[in-house]
């Protein structure tokens, strides 16, 4: 059983939801939270566990590599999940270096504070684990060869009730070669190698996984399904890129978690799980339903808010279908998501409409205010 645990990232979408489900779930472990507060870090997304006692949080780049290196000796950790990143491929294609900074050079110190902490002490690498969260875009695009859609062959609980259906034949494996468009694709690919160089070198025992769209509580409001919430219920425009056709694999995000959760503890080292639902959405189809259910909830008439569609051009490099297999960790560890599609998107919009103080809060900047407000000088 590892006992002090590193999550990095813990602030910001996918990390809150792990740090909260590890504190909770695990009282007899110490769960540090380390994150540099980026624009998309929010330590309000953690107020409800931040008064527990085996919670610390830790403000820190993870590129810089002496500060981590303390983190490790003064917490004694046994374990780490990295989540920390720059996330967003939009800002990918504006600023690629801030990618690799944290992305690559951060995971490399990351690795290089484990692997010095660990090779000090007496047991070395026994009882120890590094687990990477990565993406399933680093394995490229897949065509969209049935524009249609068929049959999807593999539906889970988390796909959808309205349809089962698969853009193509063709899936992401985890033996699918690498093949990364985007510069935050890219930069998660190269951290993914770092990560299993570290194992191949040093024996250091680590873990990837590769997992497909994440929704729920907390997204940052820059990605589709929270951005487009927020303009619903404001009125303002849905920029669609292109046609509208590229196609996602949704996943809600505490099933996310409560796989991380599952293979932390009993994954296979050195191993690699993808993590999809069998979830595929056109974009333009995922956003008739957003909104959908915004107007429905907000009392609006049927359609309503369809007219604020607005065709935009496109993302360049735009991937056109992500599509994960992820039977091997159905079959090996018994993970089911446990959400139904819709059943997701309805928590979804209903957290987002019942926490607007949180997005206003975002909007406004005054999220930036709450490190200082609640920590700086403790
Ligand atoms: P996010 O952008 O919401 O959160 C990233 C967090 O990392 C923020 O709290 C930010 O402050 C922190 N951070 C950024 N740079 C840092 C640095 N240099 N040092 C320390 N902290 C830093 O991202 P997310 O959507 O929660 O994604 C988390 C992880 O999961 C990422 O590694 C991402 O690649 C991966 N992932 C995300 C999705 C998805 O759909 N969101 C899907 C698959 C994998
Ligand atoms: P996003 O949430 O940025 O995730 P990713 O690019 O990692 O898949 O985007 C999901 C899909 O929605 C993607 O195909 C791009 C598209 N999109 C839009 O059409 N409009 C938008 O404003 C955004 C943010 C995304």
């Amino acid at each position: 059983m590892k006992r002090n645990i590193l999550i990095t990232g813990g602030a910001g979408f996918i990390g809150s939801h792990v740090v909260r489900l590890f504190v909770n779930k695990y009282p007899d472990c110490r769960i540090v939270n380390l994150d540099k507060l980026t624009y998309a870090g929010n330590l309000e997304n953690l107020k409800d566990i931040e008064g527990k006692a085996n919670y610390t949080f830790v403000k820190a780049d993870i590129a810089d590599l002496d500060t981590i290196r303390r983190v490790f000796q003064e917490y004694r950790i046994d374990g780490v999940i990295h989540l920390a990143a720059e996330s967003h491929v939009d800002r990918s294609i504006k600023d690629p270096f801030c990618f690799a900074h944290t992305n690559v050079m951060g995971t490399l110190s990351l690795l290089q504070a484990a692997k010095e902490y660990w090779e000090s002490c007496p047991e070395r690498y026994e009882g120890k684990l590094f687990y990477h969260i990565s993406t399933d875009e680093v394995y490229g695009a897949l065509e969209l060869t049935d524009p249609e859609g068929i049959e999807s062959p593999f539906a889970t609980a988390a796909s959808s009730s309205e349809h089962h259906l698969a853009f193509g034949s063709e899936f992401f494996l985890e033996t699918t070669k690498y093949n990364p468009h985007s510069p935050y694709s890219a930069s998660k690919a190269a951290s993914d190698h770092f990560v299993r160089a570290y194992h191949d070198t040093y024996g250091m025992p680590t873990l990837v996984t590769n997992c497909s769209n994440n929704y729920g509580p907390y997204q940052f409001p820059e990605k589709l399904i929270p951005l487009f919430i927020n303009n619903i219920r404001h009125g303002k425009p849905l920029p669609v890129y292109g046609k509208g056709e590229n196609v996602r694999d949704w996943l809600f995000v505490e099933d996310h978690a409560r796989a991380i959760d599952l293979i932390f503890h009993k994954g296979k080292v050195a191993d690699t799980y993808n993590i999809g639902g069998f979830n595929e959405w056109k974009n333009i189809d995922l956003i008739k339903v957003v909104i959908r259910t915004v107007d429905r909830l907000l009392g609006n008439p049927e359609g309503h808010s369809e007219r604020l569609i607005t065709y935009v051009t496109d993302r360049p490099g735009h991937d056109m279908r992500y599509a994960i297999d992820s039977r091997k960790l159905q079959r090996e560890l018994g993970w089911e998501p446990s959400l139904q599609f819709e059943e997701g998107i309805e928590k979804t919009v209903r957290w987002y409409l019942d926490h607007q103080d949180w997005m206003d809060h975002i909007t406004s900047g005054a999220y930036e205010n709450y490190y200082n407000d609640m920590y700086a000088g403790r």
